[in-house]
């Protein structure tokens, strides 16, 4: 970028109101140019858009729409071929653009900015640049789910130890846990596409706050642009960043779904644990210890976490003290919002190649976890219960138990049925097979249960995209 200000100091639009150049620093710490350029596309489709307007209703001729047009179509080639030269002298995106107009064509391209003003400029090009941002996310993210999909099928019937409290608790099968990260994840793209909905209103025609005195057509630039409708207050369009904290907002809890399922992955990879092995890409050494092999995407996951946190917080904090209407406070959206974008997108790209390809499951390490800590003495209860024993007494019976189990060193599977039936005379012989890991996955078979018929139910509603779980056809 130009940032040599020194022989340009008097290039502002507002020049004719000022009585000295604004101070060098000064031009740096006001400039948005060097981060919002990255709206130049959005910039441009709405210029051309609010110019075909304006064309429309008679307020400028059609010459000057079609020099504008040619014009226009030339900088977004110098833009795209990197020959565009930026200046902080023009603060930022938008004046960068106009300026360059005005260069090649003249004064059709000083009068493309009637009836607007910067302030519901930026609003728009926030708006386009979100919602293309959410457009591409959401294709992302069906992605990464399309691979959590695969996953969950492959592993359906694989047993694994279902945690409490990070305790062995209940056998569950590796699909089902894959499975329960698909629904946070399904809840984060409903979330997407409400705020999408929201952020899909034309701010244009709301001028600097008030309006503007031509015969503007709002609905014609707004249906040009792909929004639904305007926005009904000006004073609200030009101020409000809601749309972006919302965004935020949505953006934070995805990457904290994202950071629990890294610290599943941190964990299952520990080679203490070893259920699953994470491919070497994902990967890196250690530069002192030879043996080491790093979790790297899972643990930064968790860490961009809390900088898309910051965010968050950054884009309430910008809102709160800002009276009606537009500030110049507002400029400091853009970075938060881009990086909470660009994070999101590396996340989900990330994602979807580890878990699609990255993940081998180590079933046998599993397994071999479920044979310790009881996980089926829950079961146990349940057959007493099923035996006429009230569940607080099957519950204290299973309890005792397992503090001999534990005694010997054995599972319950392991003590013969005179030890267990010195527990309960209720106990016989068929109790074998519900202390089986199999035997009790397949005993939870109801929505939302672990048994493997479910997860493949599970996963055959989930390929239908807005078909949500309905009692008519699951058993
Ligand atoms: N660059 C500004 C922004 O990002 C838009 C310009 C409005 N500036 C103004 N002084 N009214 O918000």
């Amino acid at each position: 970028m130009n940032s040599d200000t020194s022989s340009q100091a008097s290039q502002y639009t507002w020049d004719g109101t000022f009585s000295e150049p604004v101070d060098k620093l000064v031009l740096r710490y006001t400039a948005s140019v060097g981060f919002d350029r990255r709206m130049w596309r959005q910039d441009i489709r709405a210029s051309l858009a609010h110019a075909r307007m304006l064309a429309r209703q008679g307020i400028l001729s059609a010459e000057d729409l079609s020099d504008i047009q040619r014009g226009m179509a030339q900088i977004a080639g110098e833009i795209e071929s990197g020959a565009f030269e930026w200046s902080l002298n023009f603060e930022d995106v938008h004046l960068n653009i106009e300026k360059r107009l005005t260069a090649l064509i003249g004064d059709a391209g000083k009068r493309l900015h009637t009836g607007r003003s910067r302030n519901d400029q930026v609003a728009t090009d926030i708006r386009l640049y979100l919602r293309d941002a959410i457009d591409d996310i959401e294709i992302l993210l069906r992605q990464f789910q399309e691979a959590l999909l695969a996953l969950a099928e492959r592993e359906a019937d694989t047993p694994m130890p279902g945690l409490t409290h990070l305790q062995v608790a209940q056998p569950v099968t590796f699909g089902h846990h894959v499975m329960a990260w698909f629904e946070m994840t399904r809840r984060d793209a409903e979330r997407l596409t409400e705020i999408r909905r929201r952020i899909n209103r034309l701010p244009l025609g709301s001028a600097a706050l008030a309006g503007t005195t031509y015969p503007i057509d709002r609905e014609f630039v707004a249906a040009e642009l792909g929004f639904d409708g305007v926005c009904e207050n000006s004073l609200d369009a030009v101020s409000d960043r809601d749309f972006a904290i919302e965004f935020c907002a949505a953006a934070a809890l995805l990457m904290m779904h994202f950071s629990r399922m890294s610290e599943e992955l941190v964990l299952w990879a520990n080679p203490r644990v070893g259920f699953v092995k994470i491919a070497d890409r994902f990967c890196t050494g250690s530069s002192i210890m030879p043996q080491k092999k790093n979790p790297d995407v899972p643990e930064l996951a968790r860490g961009k976490t809390g900088r898309v946190y910051g965010h968050l917080a950054a884009l309430l904090t910008l809102m709160k003290g800002q009276p009606l209407a537009y500030n110049h406070d507002n400029q400091e959206d853009k970075e938060p919002l881009f990086d909470t974008v660009d994070t999101l997108i590396d996340t989900l790209r990330i994602f979807a190649d580890m878990v699609g390809a990255g993940l081998t499951v180590q079933a046998e390490a599993m397994r071999q976890a479920l044979s310790q800590g009881f996980a089926t003495a829950t079961d146990l209860a349940d057959y007493l219960v099923r035996k006429g024993l009230p569940f607080r007494d099957a519950h204290e019976t299973v309890g005792r138990a397992v503090r001999r189990a534990g005694e010997l060193g054995a599972e319950l599977a392991g003590l013969p049925l005179s030890e267990l039936r010195a527990f309960s005379p209720l106990i016989d012989g068929d109790v074998y097979s519900i202390l089986t890991i199999e035997g009790s996955l397949a005993a939870r078979n109801h929505v939302g249960g672990t048994a493997p018929e479910q997860v493949r139910a599970a996963i055959a509603r989930a390929r239908q995209p807005g078909q949500a779980y309905n009692p008519e056809n699951c058993g």
